[in-house]
């Protein structure tokens, strides 16, 4: 069992990273876990995975209840927050119930922020079942809903107790699924470890084998750069911003194309191209990182051309953008290939010139 713990100024909470740790709960989960669960997943997260965690709480004598979902990017909204919260109240979920996120990056922010709203704070859990989840979004405290406007803009910061990682569910994402999440994995060494770069050139191969040694190799260093990242800025106030490298892009694609067509580490991975070339038009990054880049990019099986929509509508979307501050946005750019910055000093131009390339 690999062990990571984050560490904010309200918070130090693990990571658990093991194969198989859905079955063996109770050798990690026992200290974060209180006298009632609810217990949070999806319509097909339930088939697979939900019975083992219900037995294994079982043999550990916990009382807790389930709550399915709708499974889809397009219903992380209000309505479906709603329905955990109706399912919560009529069970009579006290406040120190643990609500725990079974599922994706989807039920993962959704049932954070339920979690942060509920009765003003109810401990929860995370336990991702892909591999975006487990190497970003379960860890940091981002927790959010979408709005028809914008991607994840109601939400909170609110930490899990603890985050448990099985990468034994991996055998069973969609490849799909599996490719959106190593564009997570590749925004990480682009933007803070070229060698972790070097790295997932040469272990492509094993990664898209679901090879458990490279995968855990993966989901730990990703870990691991982001609880450093989160414990230096956990509002992203500074450097958390870095994490949204291709985000900016990312999120205007999803909103334009309609939440779920793209997938978000599909819209991410197009994001970052658009990134990149607008980092090597203002002169940071070479043409042929631009390349290195999109060959890796497409052997993860990921889009590298943004949809075409127009230049008003990106700059519409990219309006509402969280790192806007005063009207200006902020966009996450290379300085080389490992070496993430911010800046505001984009002229519409080059913007466009890229956006329309
Ligand atoms: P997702 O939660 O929609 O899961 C993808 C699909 O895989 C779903 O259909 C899900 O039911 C299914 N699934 C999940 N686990 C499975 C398994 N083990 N086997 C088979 N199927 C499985 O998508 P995601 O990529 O995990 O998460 C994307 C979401 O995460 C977006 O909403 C994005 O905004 C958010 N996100 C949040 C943060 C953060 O810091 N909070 C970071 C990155 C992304
Ligand atoms: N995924 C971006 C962040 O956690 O800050």
């Amino acid at each position: 069992m690999i062990t990571l713990t984050v560490s904010t100024p309200d918070a130090s909470y693990p990571i658990f990273i093991q194969a198989g740790s859905l079955n063996t709960l109770h050798y990690s989960l026992q200290p974060y876990l209180t006298h009632q669960l609810a217990i949070v997943t999806n319509e097909t997260i339930a088939p697979l995975y939900l019975r083992a965690f219900e037995y294994a709480l079982q043999s550990m004598g916990v009382s807790f209840f389930s709550i399915i979902l709708p499974d889809g990017e397009q219903y992380k909204n209000w309505e479906t927050l709603n329905l955990i919260y109706d399912a919560l109240l009529r069970k009579k979920a006290e406040r120190n119930t643990t609500l725990v996120a079974l599922g994706g990056g989807v039920i993962g922010d959704m049932v954070g922020f339920a979690a942060a709203t509920y009765q003003r704070g109810a401990p929860f859990i995370q336990v991702p079942t892909t591999l975006l989840s487990q190497v970003d979004s379960s860890v940091g405290g981002k927790t959010a809903i979408n709005h028809p406007l914008g991607k994840n803009m109601i939400g909170a910061f609110y930490q899990p107790k603890a985050v448990l990682v099985d990468i034994n569910t991996l055998n069973t994402l969609p490849d799909r699924e599996l490719s959106a999440g190593l564009a997570e994995v590749i925004k990480y060494a682009l933007i803070k470890d070229v060698q972790f770069l070097s790295w997932l050139e040469d272990n492509m191969d094993l990664l898209l084998a679901r090879d458990q040694k490279a995968l855990a190799y993966a989901i730990q260093t990703s870990c691991h750069m982001k609880a450093q990242v989160v414990a230096e800025d956990e509002k992203e106030h500074g450097v958390r911003a870095l994490l949204n490298l291709g985000h900016t892009f990312g999120h205007a694609i999803e909103t334009q194309m309609g939440y779920g067509v793209w997938l978000h580490g599909e819209a991410v991975a197009a994001g970052i191209m658009l990134a990149c070339r607008l980092s090597e038009k203002l002169g940071f990054l070479a043409n042929s990182d631009c390349v290195r880049v999109k060959t890796l990019l497409t052997k993860a099986n990921l889009p590298v051309q943004a949809p075409s929509f127009a230049v008003s509508q990106w700059l519409e979307h990219m309006s509402h953008d969280k790192k806007v501050v005063q009207g200006n946005i902020r966009f996450v750019l290379l300085k080389s290939l490992g070496s993430g910055f911010v800046t505001s000093q984009v002229s519409i131009s080059d913007l466009e010139s890229v956006l329309s390339s």
